[in-house]
This record gives structure tokens, C-alpha cells and sequence, in this order.
């Protein structure tokens, strides 16, 4: 086993810790060490299942933990109240009681799925996660937003509740299509702009690595971006203020996700335009300069991801399901924008003309 490093998300009885590393899927203590009681449900999907199950079964079976597990359907699609209502089945037809533990095997759709149901089954139970996409190690296993889609908006049902632990290896990466790698990449890049700039630096200077599949710089890319996550949601677990600079990117994002229909843009992808939207509007309010832009341009480019809006999505598109997502407060849609290169700011305090002109223009 490699164990690279562990975080701690401290968040007082609720704190947990992330384990990043390689080959970590074949470490039975740090599984076995958080499930309480001796009985645990798996969540994975037909994608990930094929490819992980057994070795998460192996340890479960060499420990006598009674287990169960259900393959969901693999997509952004099935991320709604129904499937929760599976797991919620599973877990009843298979006598689960108040002690069992959900384990979330895949990425952030199975494992913000499995959150929601683990908060909310006979009044919450434990779960775990195991994220198996960059997207899920560095951002939605940790922190503890759980939820699932409505057709009018993304993640509009849901629940705060924090995971007992999260095992991020990176070599379940290995078989992660490029594309998906690089939707990844795009939360990765958001640490820098929000809050780090010599982070940012070095995601210049090993986006190949990053690209390739390097381990050690993948490890090097999900500690720091940990660290980042875990440090603001510490201060603000229930986002009442500062955790939302988070969102850079995504109520344009999201909007582009509910517009195009879910599964159309990956998340990553659409929040990477989401990103280029909020470079510009803030360059449009002279709070950061033309070079900011440019480089928030080049390093996503170089990722792989899409920096332009969708040609048919209007600025009246973007206005009705920005109206809808969650930033949205006393009717006023709060955008989280940029006031230099590591530092975002939560504002509603925009031009409307220069907003219209961003998304038209980008
Ligand atoms: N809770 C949060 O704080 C938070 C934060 C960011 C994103 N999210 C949510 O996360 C979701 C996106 O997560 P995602 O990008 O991981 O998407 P995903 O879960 O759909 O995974 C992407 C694809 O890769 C497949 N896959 C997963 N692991 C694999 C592996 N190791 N090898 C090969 N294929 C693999 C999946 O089956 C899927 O087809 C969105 O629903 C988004 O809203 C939540
Ligand atoms: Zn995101």
C-alpha cells in the first residue's frame, strides 16, 4: 500500500478523515475501522461495480461483515429521488437496521445518491466513500453535500450529513475515461483560482502529468485540493457564507447542466465554462486583469475541457435556470466571482448590463 497522506475534516464529533493514497482499495483497515455495528450495504453502478466490488467484497467477507450490495444505473440521469427510493428498498428488504452502513462505491452521482439515502434511511445511518473519479475525490466525497436532481434544477434535494470517512485511490483512476478525468480537473483547477494561486502555478506547470495519469502528481493535486475544501467547509459546513465561493463556476454551470439536460455536458465540463463566465464578468468589472482571463482560459484548454457556452444556450436560458439554482437569495442570484488570481469573492454586487454581456459573449 502506498498511504500518501491523511486529512482530517474537523468539523468537531462530526470529523472524519480522507485517505489519499495508491492501491489504498486493497487496505482493509481503513475500510473495517469505520463500520459500526457488523452489517453494510455497497452502492456502486454497472460501471464501477465490475471493476471494484470484489476487492471491497474481499475485505467485508475476510472481516464477517454481513453485507449487501446494489448496482445502480450508471448516469447523471438516475441521480433522482427514485433511485433513492431503491436503496431505501434494498436496504429494508434486506433487514438493515439503525447500525448498518452505507458504502458509496463510484463517483459523485453514487455517491451524493448514497449520502442522501444514508441521511435520511430510519433517520440516518453511517456511510462511507469511495470515489473512484477525480471529480469524487476531490471534491463531492468530501464535506458532506449529499442529494439528488430535480428536473427543474440540479441537486435541489438533499441533505448536509458527513461521510465516517473518505478513501481516495488513485489508482481506481486508471480506468477513468480522458474525458471524465479531465471534467476532474476542472474542480481541481477552481481550488487555485479560488483560493490559491501558487497552486494554480504548479496545475500550469504539471497539467500533462496530471493528464497522463501520473500518480504522484494526482496524489499531489487531491491532497492540496482536500486541504482547500476541508479548510472552508470547516469554517462554514452549512454554507451560511464563505463556503460559496465553492460554487465558482457552477451557477453558470448548472444552468448549463439543467438547459443541455442532465448527462448531455458532464458536471466538470459545464463548470469549466462556468469558470471562463465568471473570469469575464469579472474582467468586465476590472476587478481582475486580461492575463487572469487568459490563463483560466489556457489551463482548461490544455485540460481538455470546453470553454465555450453552448451556441444555442440564450441569455434568457441562462437567466431562468440561474432563477432557479440555489445561489439565489431574496430573488437576487449571488455570483461567486474573482477579485484576483486565488481570491473569489460571493457577490450580488454586479452589473446587470456587463452580466448580459457575458452571457451572450461567452
Ligand atoms: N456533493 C458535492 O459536494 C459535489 C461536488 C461536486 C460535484 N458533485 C456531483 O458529482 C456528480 C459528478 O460526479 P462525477 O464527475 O464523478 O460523475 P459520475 O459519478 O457520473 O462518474 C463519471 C463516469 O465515470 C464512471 N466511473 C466512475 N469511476 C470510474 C472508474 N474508476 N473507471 C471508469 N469509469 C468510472 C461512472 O460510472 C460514470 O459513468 C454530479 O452529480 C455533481 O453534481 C457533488
Ligand atoms: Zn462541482
Amino acid at each position: 500500500m502506498a498511504l500518501s497522506d491523511t486529512l482530517k475534516v474537523d468539523l468537531g464529533d462530526r470529523s472524519y478523515p480522507v485517505y489519499i493514497g495508491t492501491d489504498l482499495l486493497t487496505e482493509a483497515d481503513l475500510l473495517v475501522s469505520h463500520i459500526r455495528g457488523n452489517s453494510a450495504l455497497v452502492v456502486s453502478n454497472t460501471t464501477v461495480a465490475p471493476l471494484f466490488l470484489g476487492k471491497v467484497q474481499a475485505i467485508l467477507k475476510a472481516h464477517n461483515i454481513r453485507h449487501d450490495c446494489l448496482i445502480l444505473d450508471d448516469g447523471e440521469q438516475h441521480k433522482t429521488i427514485a433511485t433513492v427510493e431503491k436503496i431505501i428498498d434494498s436496504l429494508l428488504r434486506q433487514r438493515h437496521d439503525r447500525q448498518t452502513t452505507l458504502i458509496a462505491l463510484g463517483g459523485g452521482v453514487v455517491g451524493d445518491i448514497t449520502g442522501f439515502a444514508a441521511s435520511i434511511y430510519q433517520r440516518g445511518v453511517h456511510y462511507i466513500q469511495i470515489p473512484t473519479t477525480l471529480l469524487a475525490q476531490v471534491d463531492s466525497s468530501v464535506g458532506g453535500k449529499t442529494g439528488v436532481n430535480h428536473p427543474l434544477g440540479k441537486n435541489m434535494i438533499g441533505a448536509f450529513c458527513q461521510p465516517q470517512c473518505v478513501i481516495a485511490d488513485t489508482a481506481t483512476l486508471d480506468s477513468l475515461p480522458a474525458r471524465e478525468l479531465s471534467a476532474g480537473l476542472a474542480e481541481v483547477i477552481k481550488y487555485g483560482l479560488i483560493h490559491d494561486s501558487e497552486f494554480f502555478d504548479w496545475l500550469e506547470q504539471n497539467i500533462d502529468q496530471l493528464l497522463a495519469g501520473d500518480y504522484q502528481a494526482l496524489c499531489q493535486a487531491i491532497r492540496v485540493s482536500c486541504t482547500i475544501k476541508a479548510e472552508i467547509v470547516a469554517l462554514d459546513e452549512r454554507e451560511s457564507g464563505i463556503r460559496a465561493i465553492l460554487n465558482l463556476g457552477h451557477t453558470f454551470g448548472h444552468a448549463i447542466e439543467t438547459t443541455m439536460g442532465y448527462g448531455k455536458w458532464l458536471h466538470g465540463e459545464a463548470v469549466a465554462v462556468g469558470m471562463v463566465m465568471a473570469a469575464d464578468l469579472s474582467l468586465r468589472h476590472g476587478w481582475i486583469d486580461e492575463t487572469v482571463k487568459q490563463r483560466t482560459i489556457g489551463i482548461l484548454e490544455k485540460s481538455s475541457l470546453p470553454i465555450k457556452s453552448p451556441p444555442n444556450m440564450s441569455a434568457d436560458d441562462y437567466m431562468k435556470a440561474m432563477a432557479i439554482d440555489k445561489k439565489t437569495l431574496d430573488g437576487t442570484i449571488k455570483l461567486i466571482l474573482l477579485k484576483s488570481l486565488g481570491e473569489a469573492v460571493i457577490s450580488a454586487d454586479y452589473e446587470t448590463d456587463l452580466l448580459n454581456q457575458t452571457l451572450t459573449q461567452c
